[in-house]
């Protein structure tokens, strides 16, 4: 049912491209079922090239054979169509549920607009139910994480954080780092934490997209929700 709504929310980003679009794959369960879709359209003759923000998403446009570049060579991208963990109101997403935050937040800066598709179960009222993920260094890991729970409790922010573990490993991101992930109950000011979080040595960067998203489409049991900046 929730893969339907997924479906549902992927095709209606579709209406979005054109020919010619340089388009950032986002990652994710969502964002694959985009990327599906994409190879599709390929097939029948439309003409894009892509950037995927993983190694994982890469792995699947590479079996669609989806033409690939990266941004250094295409430059700005027009559009990127990613998945989020949750949406506010404003638009503002907690991302990074899949682990390939930072790689997505490169895409998207780099990106003229960024769509958002999910399944409804993602729009919230508060930020915050879902663990902000941070991307962080090997290097004194612990140590950051105190400075970024310390850091948040001046802004006003209690909680824990654990350590992102894979099958009992430390989960390793894309780019070699680490990632925890921080329960700090209600997000009101997503920008703010964004920022604090953002200016500590070893953060490499946080599961926050603050103005960001340009469309967020909701795939509902049969039925769309469209919402734009
Ligand atoms: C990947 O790091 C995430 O940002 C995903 O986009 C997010 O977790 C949504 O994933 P699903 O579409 O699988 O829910």
């Amino acid at each position: 049912m929730s893969q339907d709504k997924k479906i549902i929310a992927a095709e209606k980003a579709i209406e979005y491209v054109k020919n010619d679009m340089k388009i950032g794959l986002g990652t994710g369960s969502t964002a694959d079922e985009f990327t599906k879709i994409l190879s599709k359209k390929i097939i029948e003759g439309l003409d894009v090239i892509c950037v995927p923000t993983s190694k994982k998403t890469e792995k699947l446009a590479i079996e669609l054979s989806i033409p690939l570049s990266t941004l250094s060579e295409l430059g700005s991208l027009d559009l990127t169509v990613d998945g989020t963990d949750e949406v506010d109101s404003n638009l503002s997403l907690i991302k990074g549920g899949g682990g390939a935050l930072l790689r997505e937040k490169i895409i998207a800066y780099n990106s003229k607009s960024l769509i958002i598709i999910a399944d409804d179960s993602k729009k919230v009222k508060k930020l915050g139910d879902f663990k902000l993920p941070i991307e962080i260094s090997k290097f004194e890991h612990s140590t950051i994480n105190d400075k970024i729970l310390l850091k948040l409790e001046e802004i006003g922010y209690f909680g824990e954080s654990f350590i992102r573990k894979l099958n009992s490993k430390n989960f390793i991101t894309d780019g070699g780092n680490l990632i925890y992930d921080f329960s700090i109950g209600s997000i009101e000011e997503p920008y703010m934490v964004n920022q604090i979080v953002n200016s500590i040595p070893g953060v490499i960067e946080n599961g926050l997209f603050v103005d960001m998203a340009d469309v967020v489409i909701l795939g509902k049991k049969g039925d769309i929700e469209v919402i734009k900046r």
